[in-house]
């Protein structure tokens, strides 16, 4: 069996907590690779919405195995509140969670060094979601990090103790000084906790998986664009978002990959700063905004919002070599006459391309525009794909022509029911 993998295209936020949860019921496993409380997965169901940051997307489904891999920078206090919220909604997630020994932990100094390191950068800050993960994945890589297994050493406090003589040289580096006040309590009891759980060595809980004929699903977090390869860098985040790091993320081999998901909303957003060629600065953006609720599942901030980029979602399907798309909250242009496509770019020297220059932050790209007409349903409505209108389908054709891979499932609402999906679709 394949580990079947779906990830963002955009700046995340795309919906993929929903899809997960849709897609689910067909898979053994569900396993998180990457990020850390940075996510804000949004799942709705019988009328209640949950936001996951950690824990991944199959929890609600007892009898599907979800795993927190190696990938993941996990905070312990985030993840007891989660799992707490959990519990008061009937949840056992302790049931068929677990959580790899190799994932990173985030300490409460994370936290303060992210903040510092943000404010010391001013105008030109990231816009971080400030939940402590740039400075541990910089510990990770840095080799100086503490993980999950280490919670089971019996010297775990002098290590921590370490860790955080060092973060706070840094802090005071910045002209700031550490005080964590009530916070180091806060995690030793939350690494209590997590102490209870089932930690496990995912790599061969997977790969024996895998070998019994088991079907994984792998969630992404953030997105493409916010790969720190990839993505518009430095205003991305710390984590490889691309499938290739669901590889080292999880310990699956590449020749184990098998669909990619790639998900997309009709339109494009992103939260925090960096460039977004398409971004809307006008009535028409804070239109999309009211209608699509796009304000941050993390930190409440309103999304940037602009019409779809077709070069980024070309970009994007290159490095993930996605095999199937998924078009989300279609359902929230239903007011526009028009629907605007950024199908190029317009360089400064005159030249059009569909390509994205080496910086998208100093290359001042001029988004080209095809103008679609709006369909002024409300698709949230229909329930069958035969009935979506003609000016929808013809919109989704345009894109899947441009994209050259199937849209397979088109997202019509927040809530599980309102997906629609498209069988035997053929492109090309
Ligand atoms: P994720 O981080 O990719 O899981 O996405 P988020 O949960 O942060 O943001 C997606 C938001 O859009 C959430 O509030 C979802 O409930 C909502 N959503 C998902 N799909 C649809 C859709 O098709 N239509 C509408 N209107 N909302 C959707
Ligand atoms: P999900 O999984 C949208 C953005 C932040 C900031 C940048 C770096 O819900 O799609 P970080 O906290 O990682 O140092 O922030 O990345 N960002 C996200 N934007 N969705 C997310 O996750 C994000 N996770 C991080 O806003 O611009
Ligand atoms: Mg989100």
């Amino acid at each position: 069996m394949a580990v079947d993998i779906l990830i963002g295209l955009q700046w995340g936020d795309e919906g993929k907590g929903k899809i997960v949860d849709v897609l689910a019921p067909t898979y053994d496993i569900v396993a998180r690779f990457q990020g850390g409380p940075n996510a804000g997965h949004t799942l709705e169901f019988e009328g209640t919405k949950h936001v996951l940051h950690q824990i991944p997307s199959g929890i609600f489904h007892p009898h599907i195995q979800n795993i927190i891999g190696n990938g993941v920078v996990l905070d312990p206090i985030v993840f007891r509140t989660e799992m707490q919220k959990l519990q008061d909604r009937g949840v056992d997630a302790a049931k068929n969670l677990f959580i790899s020994k190799k994932a990173s932990l985030i300490l409460p100094s994370h936290k303060v060094l992210d903040r510092v390191s943000e404010e010391a950068l001013g105008s030109g800050k990231i816009g971080s979601t400030l939940k402590g993960i740039g400075p541990t994945y910089q510990d990770k890589i840095g080799r100086v990090g503490l993980r999950v297994g280490d919670i089971l050493a019996p010297d775990f406090k002098e290590r921590y103790n370490k860790l955080v003589e060092r973060h706070r040289k840094t802090v005071e580096f910045y002209g700031q000084s550490l005080d964590l006040g009530e916070q180091e309590q806060t995690f030793f009891e939350a690494v209590d906790y997590l102490r209870s759980l089932q930690l496990v060595d995912s790599e061969y809980m997977i790969n024996e998986a895998l070998k019994s004929g088991k079907r994984i699903l792998a969630e992404g977090a953030q997105g493409s664009l916010l790969d720190v390869d990839f993505g518009t860098y430095p205003f991305v985040t710390s984590s490889t978002t691309l499938v290739a790091g669901a590889c080292t993320g999880l310990g699956v081999a590449p020749r184990h990959i098998g669909e990619v998901y790639g998900i997309f909303k009709a339109y494009c957003t992103r939260v925090g700063s960096g460039p977004f060629p398409t971004e809307l600065l006008d009535e028409v953006g804070e239109q999309i905004r009211q209608a699509g609720r796009e304000f941050g599942s993390t930190t409440g901030r309103p999304r940037r919002c602009g019409w779809i980029d077709l070069p980024t979602l070309k970009y994007s399907i290159m490095l993930n070599g996605v095999t199937q798309l998924n078009m989300m909250k279609a359902d929230v242009l239903t007011e526009f006459d028009t629907i605007k496509v950024c199908t190029h770019y317009k360089l400064p020297s005159g030249e059009i391309t569909d390509q994205l220059p080496h910086s998208l932050e100093t290359e001042s790209l001029e988004p080209v525009y095809a103008e679609l007409p709006g369909w002024k349903v409300d698709l949230n409505l229909i329930d069958s794909i035969e009935d979506l209108p003609e000016a929808f389908n013809n919109y989704l054709s345009f894109v899947e022509e441009h994209l050259q891979v199937p849209i397979t499932i088109v997202s019509v609402g927040p809530d599980r029911k309102s997906t629609l999906k498209r069988d035997n679709v053929q492109v090309g």
